[in-house]
């Protein structure tokens, strides 16, 4: 049995308000837990999006409602909303900036738009960017000229990576997470696993060999792993038109453990980058009492079926792993142990409170 701390994932959608179908506060923080995850933070590009001190209140009772583990939620850069963005600071996870597109509605095409909020949300916490490439690059330069830390969500490209390395290298203030399908997959192994192709649809998209190499190659580079859960329901993937998203809070600990079993990465490694690192970058606070115990010896396969998560399904269907959440204690209670919730819906408290 391996005792780790409980971990954090700094990047999911649970889609409350506005998608419940999909997941909401209570399925979502419950896979969190079944995943070996204490603390979450929430994204914003919700129905409504959340974008000011209404739509924060939204989302924020919905969670104190539900939400099983703790939980912070992201307000999104909009257009217009730069002053009441800065001023839900203290209230939020951070900002979200969306550079690129992808599911939601808050992408921000002209950089005249990205500066106010450069300017004025407070340098203590990270503005975090859905930026891809060369959006990515322009992220940074923001972030050296506007002397604003910026994590850069989700990459997937060699080009990226040492990208992030060189900017690292001249002291920038960047970081930036992975994804673990970016991590595990290409762009060409998927439909041999028998997934459908609206299945796969997912932003950033799944690369190339050489990127997921990369990515590999320079673990010392990348500050976090983070699912990106970001659950469609079977019926949506399949449709005529798929929205892109994958879940991942029930799996990204089971691939990272048999990683770890086949010396890919080192379990301090693990720890780094799902506490120590996005405890420190985002600011948040300890969980006294809270540890997840695993089995690092059982193997079994990944089945949507013993998930959470109402979306359903997994792109890592079938696949076999090795190391099993058996027991999750936050706070002092236990909150999830062989297959079970054990904490009832509201145990869950806001980081910022
Ligand atoms: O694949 C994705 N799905 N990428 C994103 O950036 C958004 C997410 C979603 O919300 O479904
Ligand atoms: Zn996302």
């Amino acid at each position: 049995m391996i005792k780790l701390p409980g971990l954090i994932d700094p990047h999911v959608h649970l889609r409350e308000p506005g998608a419940t179908h999909k997941e909401d506060f209570d399925s979502g923080t419950s896979a969190a837990l079944a995943g070996g995850i204490t603390m979450v933070l929430a994204m914003p590009n919700t129905k409504p999006p959340i974008f000011d001190a209404d739509t924060l209140d939204l989302a924020l009772n919905a969670a104190k409602q539900k939400a099983r583990c703790d939980y912070g939620q992201f307000v999104g850069a909009g257009p217009d909303n730069a002053s009441m963005a800065a001023s839900l600071a203290d209230k939020a996870a951070g900002l979200k900036m969306y550079l690129d597109s992808t599911f939601g509605e808050l992408r921000l095409d002209d950089m005249t738009l990205w500066q106010p909020h450069f300017e004025k949300y407070p340098k203590k916490y990270p503005i975090v960017a859905h930026s891809e490439s060369r959006s990515m690059a322009a992220a940074i330069l923001f972030s050296a000229i506007y002397d604003h830390p910026v994590h850069i969500a989700h990459i997937s490209l060699r080009e990226e990576v040492l990208l992030i390395k060189a900017a690292k290298e001249k002291g920038l203030k960047v970081t930036c997470e992975v994804g673990p399908h970016h991590l595990f997959m290409t762009s060409s192994s998927p439909s041999g696993r028998g997934q459908s192709e609206g299945r796969m649809e997912v932003r950033p998209r799944l690369a190339t060999q050489k990127d997921v190499d990369a990515l590999w190659e320079n673990l010392d580079v990348i500050d976090c792993f983070a699912t990106d859960h970001a659950p469609h329901t079977v019926a949506e993937k399949d449709s005529a038109t798929p929205p892109p998203g994958f879940p991942g809070l029930e799996t990204i600990l089971p691939l990272l453990l048999t990683a770890v079993s086949e010396g890919k990465l080192t379990l301090d490694q693990v720890i780094e980058k799902m506490y120590t690192n996005p405890k420190k970058i985002f600011n948040l606070p300890d969980q006294p009492e809270t540890w997840v115990e695993v089995d690092e010896n059982a193997v079994y396969e990944i089945k949507a079926e013993e998930q959470f998560t109402r979306c359903g399904w997994t792109p890592f269907e079938g696949w076999q792993v090795k190391g099993k959440v058996r027991k999750v204690v936050l706070r002092g209670k236990t909150a999830f142990e062989d297959g079970k919730i054990l904490v009832e819906a509201g145990y869950g408290k806001n980081i910022r409170e």
